[in-house]
């Protein structure tokens, strides 16, 4: 059989430092367990905007709905703040999102014992904390019209719209259920259906498909305004949480600092499967590109390379394989390796993006 294709989209800032330590990683399980990838490399974001003049290429786009699976770096810095919205590195990101119809996006928020001490909240809030924000990727106030800067009287008005079909919100819901089963079979729905109509659809459509296939899951509703104080008061009464666009772009980053670092949160885009079986799928960390530190070796390469790991869970069937990523990491950080953004309040000394991914690269070798 075919190896499977990998598109790589390094993209902007830390993307391509990151991305070098997931390339190595890849090459590890292509060489120590038989497990070969055909790797193809493009551009999406500014990188694209500098070489084509657009965020995406629409054979990047093609080449995107071929692949098995896309990993993403990052999009965006402050080069491109003055670009049209159109032209915008994240108009990249959001056009494969939207083109793949990656409508289930999962972020789960792990904290790893070596860094209970790292989060902003104490140690007893956060160890042991395994939950996962199912965001919907598609739909929602991202993309809803009308939109856009409107001249109204003698003054400017800016419109965004919220907007969810019942199709929609069922087809999500049923993804975090169907996650929930695997995990610990309770999904919290977030929206503000006290004062928005698409969240009294909202909560009505998820009610709905829990009453009638999913009455095994517990299910609870929660505002979003809650759920936002509930993940910092007490994040470990939450297993999946499912929610729109918006509040889990929000809740999302809210979750990951639980977890010490933005640099640790992996994420999977999952579609509907194809005939194969496998979903259209991107996974891409958590983190932004973080203009700031890039270029410098500082960058924590662990998200992306968690990234991975759900790939290999989610797209290729090796959930064992996955574990054993997951571990290596688990381990490098139980051992001591910290890059810049993992330095506890006495400080230490920082190891570079490359150690980092020579850690991990040595914790799979002992794990054979
Ligand atoms: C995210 C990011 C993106 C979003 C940006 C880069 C467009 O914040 O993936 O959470 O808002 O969805
Ligand atoms: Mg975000």
């Amino acid at each position: 059989m075919a190896n499977p294709t990998l598109l790589i989209l390094a993209g902007d800032g830390i993307g391509p430092e990151v991305m070098g330590q997931v390339t190595r990683v890849i090459d590890w399980f292509g060489a120590k367990r038989d497990l070969a990838f055909e790797v193809e490399h493009d551009l999406v974001g500014g990188a694209a905007y500098d070489k084509h003049g657009t965020p995406l290429h629409d054979d990047t786009m093609a080449k995107a709905l071929e692949a098995d699976a896309v990993l993403l770096g990052a999009v965006g810095g402050p080069k491109y703040d003055a670009l049209d919205f159109s032209l915008k590195p994240e108009r990249g990101l959001l056009r494969l999102r939207k083109e793949m119809d990656l409508f289930s996006n999962l972020r789960p928020a792990q904290c790893f014992d070596a860094l209970a001490d790292f989060s902003s909240l104490k140690r007893d809030v956060v160890a042991g904390l395994d939950i996962m924000i199912v965001r919907e990727l598609t739909s929602g106030v991202y993309f809803g019209e009308p939109r856009g800067i409107f001249e109204e009287g003698n003054e400017r008005v800016g419109i965004n719209t919220q907007r969810y079909t019942e199709s929609e919100i069922e087809r999500v819901a049923r993804s975090a259920f169907e996650l929930a089963r695997r995990r610990g079979n309770k999904v919290c729905s977030m929206e503000k259906a006290n004062v928005m109509e698409s969240g009294v659809l909202w909560r009505e459509v998820v009610q709905r498909v829990h009453d009638a296939d999913y009455a095994d899951v517990e299910l609870s509703h929660m505002y979003a305004d809650n759920g936002a104080m509930q993940l910092v008061r007490a994040p470990k009464q939450f297993d999946v949480i499912v929610t729109d666009n918006l509040f889990g772009d929000i809740l999302s980053d809210c979750a990951a600092m639980l977890t010490g670092s933005l640099g640790m949160l992996p994420s999977a885009s999952l579609g509907a499967p194809n005939a194969d079986g496998r979903p259209k799928a991107l996974y891409e960390p958590v983190h932004g590109s973080a203009p700031d530190i890039a270029g410098q070796g500082k960058a924590n390469p662990i998200a992306c390379i968690l990234s991975f790991a759900m790939a290999l869970r989610y797209s290729f069937d090796q959930g064992e394989e996955a574990t054993r990523l997951e571990q290596a990491v688990e381990k490098v950080l139980a051992d001591g390796a910290r890059t810049a953004d993992l330095m506890g309040p006495d400080g230490g000394t920082p190891i570079s993006t490359s150690q980092m991914g020579d850690a991990i690269l040595a914790a799979l070798d002992a794990s054979l």
